[in-house]
């Protein structure tokens, strides 16, 4: 760019030049965005700046006058200089701060957690029974809670008017063109569909929901919960069925548990019977818990009847087996010192909190 054509008086280029410091540090100092430093640098030592002016015009002065103002040109410039990268700086370091503080996320403790759950009592036993089970090789299986008359009652070696079909208080569906629905009355139906599905040898346990028509009292539900368990294979016998009771019950009550079978009936087994266990509360001394005899009902079992093995083809005379079939709604009840089963149906919090952390084996 050209030199101005009239000659500037030295002076006058200093005043200009102190004006135009005072300026720019007042406008960098009012800069309040990045974009404001911009437009003042542009402004005080842009192209069209009184301080460029200045600049451009030192070439005219005396030799003398030239070093004067160019000295302080120079003075000028980097105190302008200094002053809006220091303010540079800072505007970039605020805004930095306010994108983290944007993005900040509250981690201090304790903070408003959701509250943890818990296991349902009954869950709970559940649990720690089939982890017995499965210890011993067992598999677990879940069957359907609707069931057919097949598989809960005539494959079970329980043909139609026999007496147990009344007995058990079974709950039939009415589902048109399916007059053979019901729900399951015991989880026995699951030794037949397991059978069913494949050959021997087969060790299962099967927990779930079953369900009877009967009256709702502090001490029976319509609905409650039992473990199957069912083991087939080639020389399984009696022997087999006793010393796996007594494993379980001892691993679930404690090692100082005896068993006994009583006899007893159930179609399905031959011989059958009533497993009982000692009283884990009294040790068999007698208490309220066994009201007074020592010994607690723990469960149906028995050796798997011929006529069961042949309902799902099996060959009776080469595979034998036993099962057993027992409801731990009960025992979750002496377990926890549950006074009333109806508790465990009615998701009271009070109550279920009460189970918060309670020990599980799994
Ligand atoms: N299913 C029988 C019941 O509910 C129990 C049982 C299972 C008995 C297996 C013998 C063998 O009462």
């Amino acid at each position: 760019m050209a030199a101005p054509s009239s000659p500037i008086d030295s002076e006058q280029a200093l005043h200009t030049l102190d004006r135009e410091l005072a300026r720019g540090l007042e406008m960098v100092a009012a800069a309040s965005t990045l974009a404001d430093v911009e437009q003042a640098e542009a402004a005080i030592l842009g192209r069209r700046s009184p301080f460029s002016e200045v600049q451009r015009a030192l070439g005219d002065l005396s030799e003398e006058s030239r070093r004067r103002v160019g000295q302080r040109t120079n003075e000028v410039r980097n105190q302008l200089r200094e002053a809006l990268s220091g303010r540079r700086t800072a505007l970039e370091a605020e805004r930095e701060a306010s994108l983290l503080e944007a993005d900040r996320i509250d981690v201090t403790l304790p903070g408003r957690r959701p509250r943890s759950g818990s296991l349902h009592p009954l869950t709970i036993v559940q649990y720690e029974i089939v982890d017995i089970f499965m210890r011993m090789g067992y598999r677990v299986v879940e069957g359907p809670e609707v069931e057919d008359e097949w598989h809960n009652f005539d494959a079970l070696n329980i043909p139609p008017d026999h007496p147990a079909r009344t007995l058990m208080d079974t709950i039939y569906l009415d589902v048109p063109g399916r007059p053979e629905l019901l729900l399951r009355t015991h989880t026995s139906p699951m030794q037949i569909r397991t059978m069913e599905a494949g050959q021997p040898p087969v060790y299962v346990v099967v927990p779930g929901r079953v369900f009877r028509n009967e009256e709702v009292t502090a001490k029976n539900m319509p609905v409650f919960h039992q473990v199957e368990g069912l083991a087939v294979d080639e020389g399984i016998t009696l022997a087999d069925l006793k010393g796996t009771l007594e494993t379980f019950l001892r691993a679930l009550l404690g090692q100082d548990r005896r068993i006994r079978l009583i006899p007893s009936f159930f179609p399905f087994v031959e011989p059958g019977a009533q497993a009982e266990v000692s009283c884990f509360v009294c040790d068999g001394a007698g208490c309220k818990t066994c009201a007074g005899v020592g010994w607690l009902e723990s469960g149906g079992a028995g050796m798997v009847h011929p006529a069961v093995l042949e309902a799902v083809g099996y060959d009776p005379e080469r595979y034998t087996g036993f099962a057993f079939g027992m409801g731990y709604d009960r025992l979750a009840m002496i377990r926890f010192g549950i006074p009333d089963i109806r508790l465990l149906w009615e998701s009271d919090m009070r109550f279920l909190e009460q189970f918060e952390g309670s020990a599980v084996t799994v």
